[in-house]
């Protein structure tokens, strides 16, 4: 019998991409053909993991397809499959002696099709079964079906695992299916392994048998799931324990981790249920799955993956340790565990039908989280603190040219991954926030709870949620008849960018004019290059009312048949001697620059000790704004930085957070100029008040009471360290040493947790290669990932050359034990200390084709190392430098154009910052002193 195995392109041979000899396939076009359509799954997979020298998998999987329309061809997706084709089969289930079979095969390696020519046409209305056996190794690339592994202390031996990561687009990589979000389909799942291990699938077990043909093999088989798309099919075959918890309804919630890690996985069997909980109240909609559980695997590209009733994780997205994880990293545990589970409606029971929509999965899971972590601890505000950071994060990402709009187009797999962004996730997250609020709770909550009724087991797009929420904002009252989300919401997300308004006041009218256009940072683009009109909800307040806490709009800024600007006047204003701020609560994405009265009206009440009287939201948009406008030239940076000095007395959070941002980029440039000197002691002055009222580095944690302020400690002790103010290098060193001196400082660790960050990176930038190295075994020995992300950060610290540069090598050297997916966090150390600066810039423009390879095919994380880089260049000469690196090695940047494109940009508007406002910004400063 004639065996003849095809090896699908795109595998590598002897390091070479297969020739795309087969890639002319006669379907070009990138989605499936629409004729068929899976109705089931019948997928079995025999994992082998007891030699390391061979681990690999192979199956077969039943599909039943429906016929919509006649066809002589069947095409799905599969990659680096090695496919048994003379064992392919083909049958009409009406009848059993209607034969068909397949003729011949075809790829297309560009869309990875598999095309299946038939024996006889596909008859409309029939089903047929189609099963194929399938092969491959798994592989070490993080995506598909593939191997992780970790190190048992107690054997010191290596315990290998499989696992699977299957979005977007790599459930090809493990099964041949129809692998697009609109294909949904019940699975049933059987898994095939030694029986020494434990299989996990999407569902619960339905039994197990033992394998006839394996010695100690077993075939464990899954109930049938609900229909799902494939994107969110998993399984893993480990030797991992858990942690049971069990939801007050009875579903199975349970928390895996490997066995020397399972002590951490108590928070999080503790907070998954209850957010879980939270979210079925609040969708009015049961977790449909009979079990949930969430495992922790040691190498994992993404932060986590939302896979239906089986979620996956990065370790220090899961584990908490009391004894080694700070409060940030507790709540980015919380926020994530929110957001992965409040997936499984937005996005596993409602799916996007196309990658174009992919925001409908991931704005909805970051909005919905916050409201899950702040429901259960609202001790912590996080829905303030993700909300100001989210509008951070767009007021920078979107005022480049080079961003894009919520929605956009997709055709290649490359452009789905590039999706992943903050565009998607916090742009997203945003303009939710934002309907949340003109809206109000009622609405917002009927319109999504209607649009999950609707399309549950089903997908939708974004003019399906629009019409929900139009419909319950009319119920309720809460929008003029005459609007509708759609004109409203289609200026947000079919558009780039985001608007400036300009704020006009007429003193003695007691009105003001409003016009709008979008801000952008590339100042060299002139007013027609800024067009755009949105729908902009106007809520505001004055220094007589001070009502900060009513959002909803007093009025709308709308705009024209054609997407025109409509100016708008606003009345009822007072008079000269009062300020009016703009957009409450930061409830929408907009900046506002106003007259200079107005502007001085409110720098006078911030620095008159009256702040407070200015919600703390507000106070860290004015920071925001005026420190925008300055760089972009709308404002003086004098009065910028006026305003700014009120932070001597500012106590709280998060205008702290939104000073450091903006200081941040400041700094990038300036620390590289002979005017250092004075930005030096300028934030010396701002933030030794705070500092001391802090006290300090001192171990004051227990007593604090505002969660916040925690954070605030933290941040304050970081820049307080760097810029050398009052005792804390010295404080820092001094717990360093004190850890030094422990007979063993694995076990036991007198630094307070909150503060680790800051004492080890001070401690390294001012030590020695002894200290260097002491820190660089406890990363080693450490079992704790929020340990070893801290580790790995500051150990990029020092100011040795040669030491960095040993760092930067090491962490492109798997032996050396840093992991793929953590490697970004050691080159970024590097890359943003300004010694570091030059030698991590040259390591990637001299190395990129080794670093593309290395990080082959998650390009997305290959991207991180390149904000460093883009963010401290400001002189021309380099800019061309890389633009010129860049146009030369195209090749090893496939798939960062995106990124890419950001770079150059970013380092253009420092360009020209450098050399409008460099002068003036070292004056102002220097007259603050
Ligand atoms: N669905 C994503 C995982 C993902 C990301 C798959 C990129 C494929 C490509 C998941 O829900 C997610 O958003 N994970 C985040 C972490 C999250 C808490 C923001 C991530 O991986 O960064
Ligand atoms: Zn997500």
């Amino acid at each position: 019998m004639k065996l003849l195995l095809l090896l699908l392109a795109g595998v590598m041979l002897a390091g070479l991409t297969t020739a795309d000899s087969s890639s002319s396939s006669s379907y070009s076009y990138y989605r499936l053909p629409t004729a068929l359509r899976p109705e089931k799954y019948n997928l079995r997979v025999l994992t082998r993991l007891e030699n390391p020298e061979d681990l690999r998998f192979e199956g077969s999987v039943k599909i039943l397809i429906k016929v919509l329309e006649n066809t002589k061809n069947i095409t799905l997706h599969a990659k680096n499959l090695t496919i048994d084709e003379s064992h392919i089969t083909l049958k009409d289930t009406s009848s059993a002696d209607k034969k068909n079979c397949i003729s011949s095969t075809e790829v297309n390696s560009v869309h990875d099709f598999y095309v299946m020519h038939t024996c006889e046409q596909l008859l409309a209305g029939e089903i047929y079964e189609l099963t194929m056996p399938f092969s491959a190794d798994l592989n070490r690339q993080l995506e598909g079906y593939y191997r992780s592994s970790y190190l048992d202390p107690v054997a010191n031996k290596t315990r290998w695992l499989s696992i699977t990561q299957f979005e977007p687009a790599s459930a090809r990589l493990a099964f041949p299916c129809f692998d697009e979000p609109n294909f949904k389909a019940p699975f049933v799942v059987t898994l095939g392994y030694h029986k020494k291990y434990t299989g996990l699938s999407n569902m619960p077990v339905k039994e197990i048998k033992s394998n006839e043909q394996i010695a100690d093999y077993i075939w464990c088989e899954f109930e049938e799931s609900v229909p799902m798309s494939t994107y969110l099919i998993a399984y893993s075959v480990n030797d991992f324990t858990h942690k049971p918890s069990t939801l007050p309804n009875s579903t199975l919630f349970r928390t895996w981790a490997r066995p020397n890690a399972i002590d951490q996985c108590d928070y999080a069997a503790d907070f998954g249920p209850k957010v879980l909980q939270y979210y079925e109240d609040l969708f009015g909609i049961k977790f449909p799955m009979p079990k949930i559980d969430q495992i922790a695997i040691p190498d994992f590209s993404a932060g986590a993956m939302e896979n239906w009733g089986l979620v996956t994780y990065r370790e220090i997205a899961l584990l908490y340790s009391s004894d080694h994880s700070s409060l940030a990293d507790k709540q980015r545990v919380a926020s994530i565990i929110a957001h992965e589970l409040a997936h499984q409606w937005f996005g596993n029971l409602v799916t996007m039908k196309w990658w174009t929509d992919l925001w409908l999965n991931e704005g909805f899971a970051t909005y919905v989280a916050s409201l899950g972590v702040e429901n259960i601890n609202p001790e912590w505000h996080a829905m303030e603190q993700e909300s100001l950071g989210n509008l951070l994060t767009i007021f920078r990402r979107d005022a480049l040219e080079s961003s894009h709009p919520i929605s956009r187009p997709i055709e290649m797999v490359a452009e789905i991954s590039e999706s992943f962004d903050q565009i998607s996730y916090q742009k997203g997250s945003t303009v939710l926030r934002m309907m949340h609020m003109f809206l109000g709770d009622e609405s917002f909550r009927a319109g999504l709870q209607s649009y999950l009724q609707k399309f549950s087991y089903g997908n939708a797009e974004q003019d399906n949620l629009w019409e929900s929420l139009t419909q319950a904002a009319h119920k309720y009252r809460s929008l003029p008849k005459s609007y509708d989300i759609k004109s409203i919401m289609d200026s947000w997300t079919l558009q780039t960018g985001y608007p400036i308004i300009n704020v006009t006041r007429d003193y003695e009218g007691g009105s003001a004019k409003l016009t709008q256009e979008r801000y952008l940072l590339n100042t060299q683009i002139g007013r027609s290059g800024r067009g755009g009109c949105w729908w902009v909800p106007l809520s505001y307040t004055t220094q007589g009312q001070q009502d900060f806490n009513n959002t909803a709009p007093k009025a709308w800024m709308e705009c024209g048949k054609t997407g025109e600007v409509l100016p708008k006047t606003i009345k009822d204003l007072p008079g000269a001697d009062q300020w009016v701020i703009f957009n409450t609560q930061l409830s929408t994405l907009y900046k506002v620059n106003y007259d200079e009265r107005n502007w001085k009206l409110l720098i006078e009440t911030l620095t008159n000790g009256e702040f407070e009287r200015i919600h703390v939201i507000n106070r860290a948009q004015l920071i925001d704004d005026a420190l925008y406008l300055a760089w972009t030239g709308e404002q003086d940076y004098e009065i910028a930085m006026r305003l700014v000095e009120y932070l001597q007395r500012e106590r709280e959070y998060l205008p702290w957070k939104s000073a450091f941002e903006n200081l941040k980029r400041m700094k990038n440039i300036i620390r590289q100029t002979p005017n250092y000197e004075f930005f030096k002691r300028y934030i010396q002055k701002l933030i030794t008040p705070i500092y001391i009222h802090l006290n300090g580095l001192n171990d004051t944690f227990s007593s604090i009471e505002q969660q916040e302020q925690v954070l605030l400690k933290t941040m304050v002790g970081n820049w307080a360290c760097q810029y050398q103010v009052e005792d804390c290098v010295r404080v820092a060193l001094d717990y360093y040493r004190a850890w030094r001196a422990e007979p063993n400082p694995d076990t036991k660790n007198p630094v307070p947790i909150n503060l680790r960050q800051t004492v080890y990176c001070t401690s390294i930038r001012h030590g020695s290669d002894s200290d260097w190295q002491f820190l660089w075994t406890r990363y080693k020995n450490s079992n704790v990932a929020a340990e070893k992300r801290t580790i790995l950060t500051s150990l990029g610290c020092s100011r040795e050359v040669w030491v960095l540069q040993r760092y930067l090598e090491l962490t492109f050297d798997p032996k050396e034990g840093i992991r793929r997916q953590d490697s970004m966090w050691a080159f970024q150390a590097v890359a943003y200390n300004e010694i570091g600066f030059h030698l991590a810039r040259d390591y990637f423009m001299n190395n990129v084709d080794f670093i593309y390879k290395f990080y082959h095919p998650i390009t997305k994380d290959m991207s991180r190392l390149l904000p460093p880089i883009s963010e401290q260049t400001f002189l021309l000469s380099d800019f061309e430098d890389f633009k010129s690196f860049v146009s030369n090695n195209r090749g090893s940047l496939k798939g960062l154009e995106q990124a890419i494109q950001q770079t150059l940009e970013t380092m253009l508007t420092n360009v020209q910052w450098k050399e409008r406002n460099y002068r003036q910004v070292a004056r102002s400063i220097e007259d603050l002193l």
